[in-house]
């Protein structure tokens, strides 16, 4: 008799919910089960109940990522932020700008809920950055949201894997670096552009990862889950 293959479920693997509807969800969840542990749940479910999925998960002890990605005023991203810190979740996004990162902590208060300021979009080049009035390139614009999410006092950023070894050096060992845009090796790149294999995101000084389609799209989304978990295990 063949002997069970041992589940090894990754933490630090953020798998990204991104489905058109929360039944659909639901079934990829049911379907990756004790294979991962930590998921993202980003704008297209947010609407639509992605935050009720979200408290159900959490109450079957998985981690909760919540990709809103704030931008306003002070006060209300500070209100928002209280919102959420009430319910349970692990992860939240700002934009990466000082105010607003700054209203983030102030609104999470002493909660467990750790804020993640979102660098520069990874779908904005030079010149995408040119036409809305920047006129750093997009890694020196990372480093300087960087230092400010340092100084706001939040507790991590997103950024693209290739800007997270630069990140690392500058900022302490307990500092969150997220970093979608994850292909394991032979995976598709899709419309992600800058990319790394989990090693390589890891070894660079990557906290936590977010992976989505190459393992919700994937023929078998629980053994893609599975070979990121044991492709990450090494670091
Ligand atoms: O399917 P894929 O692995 O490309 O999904 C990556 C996830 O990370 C998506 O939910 C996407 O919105 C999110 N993300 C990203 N790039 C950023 C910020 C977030 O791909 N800069």
């Amino acid at each position: 008799m063949s002997r069970p293959i041992p589940i090894k479920s990754d933490p630090r693997c953020f798998v990204a919910l991104d489905l058109p509807s929360v039944t659909e969800a639901e079934a990829m969840v049911e379907i990756l089960g004790d294979a991962v542990q930590s998921y993202k749940i980003g704008l297209q479910l947010l609407p639509i109940g992605g935050v009720e999925l979200g408290q159900r998960l959490k109450a079957m002890g998985k981690n909760i990522f919540y990709d809103f990605k704030f931008h306003d005023i002070g006060a209300t991203v500070e209100k928002a932020t209280r919102s959420l810190a009430g319910l349970k979740a692990d992860l939240l996004t700002v934009h990466a700008r000082p105010d607003v990162m700054r209203s983030a902590a102030l609104g999470r208060g002493n909660s467990s809920l750790k804020i993640l300021g979102v660098t520069v979009l990874t779908s904005l080049d030079r010149q995408a950055l040119r036409d809305i009035g920047y006129n750093d390139n997009a890694e020196s614009l990372v480093m300087r949201r960087v230092e400010q999410a340092l100084d706001a006092g939040i507790d991590g950023v997103v950024s693209s894997p290739l800007e997270a070894a630069a990140i690392r050096a500058a900022v302490p060992d307990h500092f969150l670096v997220v970093t979608p845009g994850v292909r394991p090796k032979g995976a598709d790149a899709g419309d992600q552009k800058r990319i790394a294999t989990p090693a390589d995101a890891l070894q660079s000084g990557a906290s936590h990862l977010v992976i989505g389609r190459p393992v919700t799209q994937a023929e078998d989304p629980r053994a893609a889950a599975l070979a990121i978990a044991k492709e990450m295990s090494g670091y």
